[in-house]
């Protein structure tokens, strides 16, 4: 990695998985700009020396200034992880109105409009990595989710048009599947099932470490990953063998 390549945007980062990217960002030098809604959780990250600065903001209803304030922190963005996002729980016919405009928005609109304001620098400089946190259950279906699993496979699509768009510019872009992840998200208040009986389901009967995904991330964002653009990654334990 040469040191012009290492600015990096990080969404949803003030817990779980987000939390976890963006101190393994920070530990590897990674220049680190950092945005969710909880003030008081990026405050304590920004601590960290290499975390350069954060944005709180409702995703859904803020991508222009947040890209603003890092692109002032920071400089320039080399790399953008779309990581924020919620899950809902429920039978399709319980599911509500409001429901399909939050995650729409979150887990859909905002990737798509902070990939559209990071993108022409990315151009400029002949360099951008996109990395998206999509979900095992966009690829393989998940009963009661099916409003998380089509924004997550919204993903699958997405990636394989924009990276074909942006290929020639030295841009990649590549979404990173997980399964299951032990966070607040899967403990939302609509879960039925015990932690028990979902490891049951998990081939490697275990759950996938946020570290995990940090580390595939940093190879993502890396100059080394450079021919893999427009791919759907499944980090997931076993529960997809496709
Ligand atoms: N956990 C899993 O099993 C699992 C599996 C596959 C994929 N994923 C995906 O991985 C990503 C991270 O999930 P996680 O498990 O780490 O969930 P989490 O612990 O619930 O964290 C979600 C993050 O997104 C932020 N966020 C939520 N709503 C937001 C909004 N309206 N505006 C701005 N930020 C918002 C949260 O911060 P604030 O609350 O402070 O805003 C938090 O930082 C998600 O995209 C999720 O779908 C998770």
């Amino acid at each position: 990695m040469t040191e012009e390549n290492n600015n990096v945007l990080i969404t949803g980062a003030s817990k779980g998985i987000g939390l976890v990217l963006a101190q393994y960002f920070a530990e590897n030098n990674f220049n680190v700009f950092v945005t969710a809604r909880s003030v008081k959780s990026l405050e304590e990250l920004s601590k960290n020396p290499n975390i350069k600065g954060f944005y709180a903001c409702d995703l859904t209803k803020d991508c222009l200034f947040l890209y603003q304030e890092a692109k002032k922190v920071l400089g320039h963005i080399d790399v953008l992880i779309n990581n924020a996002g919620a899950y809902v729980c429920a039978e399709i016919e319980k599911t509500t109105d409001e429901d399909i405009k939050n995650l729409i928005k979150l887990n859909l609109e905002a990737p798509y409009k902070l990939c559209r304001l990071v993108i022409p620098d990315m151009k400029k400089r002949n360099f951008g990595r996109i990395i998206n946190i999509g979900s095992i259950s966009g690829i393989v279906g998940e009963a009661y989710a099916t409003l998380y699993s089509m924004t997550k496979s919204s993903f699958v699509g997405f990636s394989k048009a924009l990276a074909l768009e942006v290929a020639q510019y030295g841009i990649t872009v590549n979404t990173i599947h997980p399964g299951w992840v032990d966070t607040s998200l899967i403990h939302g208040e609509n879960m039925t099932f015990e932690d028990r009986e979902l490891i049951d389901t998990i081939p490697q009967r275990r759950f996938i470490e946020p570290k995990e995904i940090a580390v595939l991330a940093k190879y993502l964002a890396s100059p080394d990953a450079k021919g893999m653009t427009g791919q759907s990654i499944n980090l997931c334990a076993g529960i997809s063998m496709g």
